[in-house]
């Protein structure tokens, strides 16, 4: 089968080219990939690249990632309407589908591979202080590096957004927009129609595979009182196994569940390797009118004839809207951009998720995910065949749990932690994972030196709903230098305890009967910089949480919704810039409050919603209800 060589070779290039190494396994696993799933590679099934722009379309949607693919998906469905979707990064390669190698794609050229600046509250374990921000720079975006762990959030997170003034994004509002996208997967869980959606275009499945720690884990929880429950249901707070954003066991991308199935649309152009430098803005009229690009090198103009929508995520988002104008009017005339829209929310508001790194346990018996033995022909052959065995393992997290510390409301279901319990640690494929977080060589030597390869679990317990805030702003007004970061993690003195409690429940799963039957014992090795504190007390903890401080890449919130009355708000709750026609911002920098759970599912929510509004605003209500 030539035609089938031809396409592993090729694999094979952007494989070992994107990784930068050359693994045996690759090899061996895109050789019985290609064997057994030729669809997978089947180039028709490929969104392909536009080649020539048109000079004028109705909607440009700016950034093909969780939420541009969905809009675009949306949009499209008018067929009256045509649908230009630019995206900087080019299209997914086949490797990013397997779950096991998420790591690896960290700072290849899918990623910005962003840094923060320099933080003296955080990330002290991490090279220069400055915390590693990977994010997608490929057609799906960052839902093609991510974990694909399908979480929505609590009831209680959309019901506060509501009450900060923007009507109709409470739970129950939401609620059918999570539902529209699912493809549950899971029998059980299907059958709750309150909850649960089916026949949709984003697959949601259990693992395929999970280690005998994944039961124990379960486990654990009861004995410590808390339920196995469904955490996208009803209650949230409890034990359970992850859902996964998985089709048969490979990645189920935004892209790939969104735009493989509009690639024919014949008024839905995507253009890859398109990076948008400018939106277009009427200084007279306030108006949006199309946006600036680059492309093959050269500088194009595209017009949009209805509005120009901005999905280039958490950094790009407030980046593209100071770069046109939109900002704080004091920093835009320090780097030099006349003042179109004077914003001073543009940038501000910046939340993320941390866990504490370096929670790890060692057991006795093999029972870990340890990558260097799980990568063989039989785990390749499982994977390519079955779409099971580890190879499906999302890098071993198999287990979630949203508890309460002592800092949450005991009889409330709104709990103030999740924790991400895993057969494995960062010592489970060290030098990747030491890389993608951007730990010192040092840092790992001291702590986990002795214990590398080792069979381990970890538990990387998670603040919920921090109370830090952080910003960026433009380093120029160049548009292709990276904005300056300032995440501010743990500069609240709340979040701070709240972590340090939450490590010490995590410590208390490694005490239950369900753990302790593998041998379990956490591993005690002191964190350089707190040796100078008492063994395990406050102190202590509150040390080590500002040390490998690992940021779970929900970055949200900097171009929050929010009524006109908020100065800070930079979109109302139909997601308009206010001050500014024609420009909608659709992706995780709307949110007001970060959400309790990892946020890829809401990022699509949110999408599915914004383009509702869209076609609720240019259509008649009759047309707008059956498109
Ligand atoms: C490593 C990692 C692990 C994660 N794990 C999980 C998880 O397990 N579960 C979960 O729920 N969430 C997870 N997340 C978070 C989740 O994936 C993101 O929050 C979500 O994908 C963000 O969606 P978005 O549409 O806002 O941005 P993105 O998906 O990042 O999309 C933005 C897109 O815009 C493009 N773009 C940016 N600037 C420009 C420009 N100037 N011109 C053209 N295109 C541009 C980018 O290339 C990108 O494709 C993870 C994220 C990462 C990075
Ligand atoms: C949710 O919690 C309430 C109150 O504790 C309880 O009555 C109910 O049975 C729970 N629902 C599920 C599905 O667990
Ligand atoms: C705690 O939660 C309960 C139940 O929702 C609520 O009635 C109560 O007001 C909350 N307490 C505080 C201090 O917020
Ligand atoms: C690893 O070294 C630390 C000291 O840095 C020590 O406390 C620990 O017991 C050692 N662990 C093993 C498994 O050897």
């Amino acid at each position: 089968m030539p035609a089938a060589l031809g396409v592993v070779t090729a694999a094979l290039k952007t494989a070992t080219g994107i990784l930068g190494f050359k693994l045996w396994f690759l090899p061996t696993l895109l050789a019985t990939l290609a064997y057994y799933n030729y669809d997978l590679f089947d180039p028709e099934s490929r969104v392909a690249s536009v080649k020539a722009l048109r000079a004028e379309y109705d909607f440009v949607v700016v950034g093909g990632g969780s939420a541009g693919s969905v809009l675009a998906h949306r949009l499209s469905e008018v067929p009256d309407w045509s649908v230009l979707l630019l995206e900087a990064g080019g299209d997914e390669p086949e490797i990013a589908d397997v779950p096991i190698l998420s790591l690896y794609l960290h700072k290849s050229r899918l990623d910005w591979g962003y840094r923060t600046q320099p933080q003296p509250s955080a990330c002290q374990a991490m090279e220069d202080q400055r915390c590693a921000w990977t994010r997608g720079k490929v057609l799906g975006g960052s839902s093609v590096l991510n974990t694909m762990l399908y979480i929505r959030g609590n009831r209680r997170d959309f019901d506060q957004w509501a009450s900060l003034g923007n009507p109709g994004w409470g739970y129950e509002d939401v609620l059918p927009y999570f539902k529209k996208s699912q493809d549950q997967r899971n029998p059980y869980l299907a059958r709750s129609g309150r909850y649960h959606g089916t026949g949709g275009l984003l697959t949601v499945q259990d693992a395929p595979w999970v280690s005998p720690l994944g039961p124990a884990f379960i486990q654990a929880g009861v004995e410590m009182g808390y339920d196995h429950v469904d955490v996208n249901g009803e209650n949230q707070t409890g034990f359970a196994f992850f859902q996964y954003t998985m089709r048969r066991g490979s990645r189920c991308s935004t892209a790939k569940a969104f735009l493989r199935p509009a690639r024919l649309r014949r008024n839905l152009d995507v253009a890859l390797l398109s990076h948008v430098t400018k939106v277009l803005i009427d200084p007279a009229t306030r108006r949006a009118y199309g946006v600036e690009l680059v492309r093959d090198r050269r500088k194009h103009t595209v017009l949009a004839r209805k509005e120009v929508i901005l999905s280039a995520g958490t950094i790009n988002t407030p980046q593209l809207l100071m770069l046109s104008g939109v900002g704080p009017a004091a920093h835009l005339r320090e780097v030099g951009i006349p003042v179109v829209q004077d914003s001073p929310g543009v940038g501000q508001n910046l939340m993320d998720h941390i866990a504490a790194g370096g929670v790890a346990f060692l057991v006795d018996p093999p029972v870990s995910l340890v990558v260097d033995r799980v990568m063989n022909l039989n785990t390749a052959l499982k994977y390519a065949y079955e779409g099971s065995g580890p190879l499906t393992s999302s890098v071993g997290i198999e287990v979630v749990a949203f508890v309460k510390t002592k800092y949450a409301n005991a009889s409330d279901d709104w709990p103030d932690m999740e924790f991400m319990m895993c057969a494995s640690s960062t010592t489970s494929d060290a030098k990747q994972v030491r890389r993608a977080h951007g730990l010192t060589q040092q840092f790992y030597d001291d702590v986990f030196g002795n214990i590398t390869g080792r069979e381990v679990f970890g538990i990387f317990p998670m603040i919920l709903r921090p109370k830090s805030r952080g910003y960026l702003k433009l380093r120029s007004k160049d548009p292709m230098e990276y904005p300056l970061i300032y995440p501010n993690y743990l500069t609240h003195p709340d979040d701070v305890a709240v972590m340090r409690e939450g490590v010490k429940t995590a410590l208390a799963v490694g005490e239950t009967t369900a753990m302790r039957r593998f041998g379990t014992r956490f591993h005690r090795a002191k964190l350089p910089n707190c040796r100078h504190l008492p063994d395990f007390t406050d102190e202590y903890w509150e040390c080590f949480v500002r040390q490998y401080t690992l940021t779970i890449y929900h970055m949200s919130g900097s171009a929050k919704m929010g009524p006109a009355g908020d100065p800070r708000a930079v979109v109302d709750p139909e997601l308009r810039v206010h001050g500014v026609q024609g420009l909608r911002v659709v992706d995780a920098s709307i949110m007001p409050a970060i959400t309790s759970g990892n946020i890829n599912a809401p990022v699509i929510m949110i999408a599915e919603k914004g383009a509702d509004m869209v076609k609720a605003a240019w259509l008649s209500p009759r047309r707008a209800a059956t498109s």
